[in-house]
């Protein structure tokens, strides 16, 4: 694309702007030459809730319902219209003023996928307070050390929620939360909790979670909601923000083991999530959109809220898992709600293929044009089977690559332009400037393998890591100086198009879940019989992989089954179950360099049991023994 900048202007033209700036964008990204920044439109004014809301609602959207919600349990079920919506919204946004909630604010949000998740979300973008929603999956540290890095002011939490039949007691994983922030030295002002369990179905089986209140500092979200109507208001006042007002804060894994809050603005975010969602997903007026994704993680801001509601879709709020009660659960809320753009992960794919195939046939997907996937490699036979089983060949595949960081895809095909290679996010999406460079930093030209990094800003990328500038510039512009560096590997085949391999970093993809292995780490040895850990990504047939854990004991101590369970235990509780370790490999010592460095190649090739892997070079190791002793001893899987 020749001219970037005057295309993303001419996007920016069709929302609204309270104050318009010619300025287009702005960055350096060569630390060398001064500050590393991006700017898109600075000086301009506008209000990311106003462009969801009354902008849809002027063009003769009030009625139309912007969000389907489905519970856990079939059957729970309503819906919610833009006019509704903007109700609701305005509300709520005078509640967090009435709890002293102002301009520049962070608001932490620990919601299940409920509707009061995207309307705390959008109030608190109309009075240009900055949002940080922490995935409800997390746990109380992952919670309290976000809310703490932040300098949250107030949270919105629930009761509680399910999982299929497992029951999420969330209220007490925020009041634990609590108290660590309380130790730390943070106190939250005040908590506004949604009773939840009380208007769904307790699964069979399930024990619906005790909820305590702590009368100091929480209040009820249908309280407040009563009390802001009783002020008669129409709609709330809008806050027009800046382009680089902060929108909101979302934390993903850092390789030093303290998470990065990436920091999105409003102007340049809102331009690019509004664009992805209308060409790659082809936005028109009678879709039903499913973005599959938990709201908590960057797909569900970009997809499931803000670029649904920018182009006044109507998307879908799920709050169950797909294969509860069976694993036809998807199919048939795709009949059911008549889905015409499902966007999902490969996990998911992969998860679900192995079932019989009348689970997804029995079920009418005649609805459906568009499936996106998201968030990991997908391999062939997961791309040809949503293709043709899911798909019945008439659908157009959008596999897109991107990040937390990128704010939106960076690499994808267009449905319906772009012909596809099943593994392959295909090409840069407009504006994009990929660069696959080697080791040494040098841009390579044609079929090529390298790391994949982009030489040119976009309007939707993140501006810097909240309090941390200089984490920002040293994690993504120091590598390979003057471009961004992304941290995977890919390839450029014959016909320019791109192969994501994964990470080269010490990053695993747990179903599209980013953790550092260095976090995982952190948590193993600060278990009282652990001496030393090394954590891997190991290859899983539907999560993609799975962090394998190798740990060194203490003196005296054996590794028995309890203990496993009670190391696991303490990652689950520390990060969030999905961290667990699925092997943990107890060693008598750990390869290591002489210069002290663990050599992870070796480990690698043991937790994937390759035992006819080339080992390179291992004369460099202080014990060349402790290789034999770690095949001797590798578990069978847990
Ligand atoms: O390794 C890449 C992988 O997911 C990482 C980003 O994770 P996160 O920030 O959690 O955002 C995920 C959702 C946008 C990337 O660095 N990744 C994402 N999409 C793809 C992918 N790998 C291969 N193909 C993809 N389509």
């Amino acid at each position: 694309m020749e001219e970037p900048n005057k295309f993303w202007k001419s996007v920016a033209k069709e929302l609204h702007f309270e104050k318009w700036s010619d300025k287009g964008l702005e960055y350096n990204f060569d630390h060398q030459k001064g500050e590393v920044f991006v700017k898109f439109m600075e000086g301009a004014k506008t209000n990311m809730a106003y462009n969801c809301l009354e902008r849809n609602i002027q063009k003769g959207l009030g009625s139309k319902i912007a969000y389907i919600w489905e519970g856990n349990e079939p059957g729970d079920q309503m819906t919610i219209t833009y006019q509704e919506l903007l109700e609701q919204v305005s509300k709520f946004a005078e509640v967090l003023r009435t709890k002293g909630v102002k301009k520049g604010d962070v608001v932490a949000i620990y919601l299940p996928m409920t509707i009061e998740l995207p309307i705390a979300m959008l109030a608190c973008a109309r009075i240009g307070a900055i949002h940080s929603v922490v995935f409800a999956g997390f746990s109380s540290d992952a919670l309290a050390n976000r809310i703490h890095q932040a300098k949250a002011k107030i949270l919105i939490t629930a009761d509680g929620f399910y999982r299929g039949h497992k029951a999420i007691d969330l209220k007490t994983l925020a009041d634990k939360a609590f108290s660590i922030c309380h130790d730390q030295g943070h106190d939250i002002d005040s908590v506004i909790m949604v009773e939840h369990l009380k208007r769904i179905r307790t699964p069979q089986g399930a024990i619906p979670p005790e909820v305590k209140i702590n009368k100091k500092t929480d209040s009820l979200w249908n309280k407040e909601m009563e009390a802001a109507s009783s002020k008669n208001l129409q709609t709330s006042k809008i806050e027009w923000n800046d382009s680089e007002d902060p929108l909101f804060i979302l934390y993903t894994s850092g390789s030093t083991g303290t998470p990065k809050g990436l920091v999105h603005t409003t102007t340049g975010y809102m331009t690019y999530a509004y664009e992805a969602a209308k060409k790659i997903f082809d936005s028109k007026p009678d879709d039903v959109f499913w973005c599959t994704a938990d709201i908590g993680w960057i797909t569900g801001h970009t997809f499931g809220v803000y670029g649904a509601l920018l182009n006044g879709m109507t998307s879908m709020l799920f709050e169950g898992v797909p294969n509860y009660p069976d694993a036809s659960r998807m199919w048939q809320l795709v009949e059911k709600y008549k889905v015409s753009k499902l966007y999902t992960s490969p996990t998911a794919v992969r998860s679900l293929m192995d079932c019989p195939t009348e689970m997804v046939t029995d079920y009418s997907r005649d609805t459906l044009k568009i499936l996106g996937v998201v968030g990991e490699p997908i391999n062939r036979p997961a791309w040809r089977w949503l293709h043709k089983v899911v798909g019945g060949e008439k659908c157009a595949i959008v596999d897109t690559y991107w990040q937390t960081e990128t704010g939106g895809p960076m690499l994808t095909p267009l449905p319906g332009a772009t012909p596809t290679k099943p593994g392959s996010a295909t090409m840069p999406f407009f504006g994009v400037d990929p660069v696959l460079v080697d080791d040494q930093g040098v841009a390579k030209k044609g079929q090529i393998d390298g790391n994949l990094c982009f030489a040119r800003a976009w309007p939707g990328m993140a501006r810097t890591i909240w309090g941390d500038h200089a984490r920002f510039i040293k994690t993504y512009f120091s590598t390979f100086p003057g471009l961004y560096f992304t941290g995977d590997g890919a390839r450029r085949d014959q016909d320019s198009y791109y192969w994501v391999g994964g990470r080269v970093d010490d990053k695993l993809n747990v179903s599209g879940h980013l953790l550092s292995t260095s976090e995982i780490e952190c948590v193993l040895t600060h278990h009282p019989t652990v001496q030393e850990a090394a954590v891997v990504a190991a290859p899983h047939p539907s999560k993609g992989q799975v962090p394998y854990a190798f740990v060194v004991l203490k003196q005296s101590r054996t590794l028995t089954a309890d203990l496993i369970h009670e190391i696991k235990q303490e990652v689950r509780n520390k990060i969030g179950p999905f961290a667990a370790p699925e092997v943990v490999h107890g060693a008598c010592g750990l390869p290591k360099t002489r210069s002290g460095k663990i050599t992870r190649r070796i480990l690698r090739i043991i937790a994937e049991g390759d035992h006819k892997a080339n080992l390179g070079d291992t004369s460099t190791l202080i014990d060349e023994q402790v290789i034999a002793h770690l095949w001797e001893t590798r578990p069978d899987v847990q």
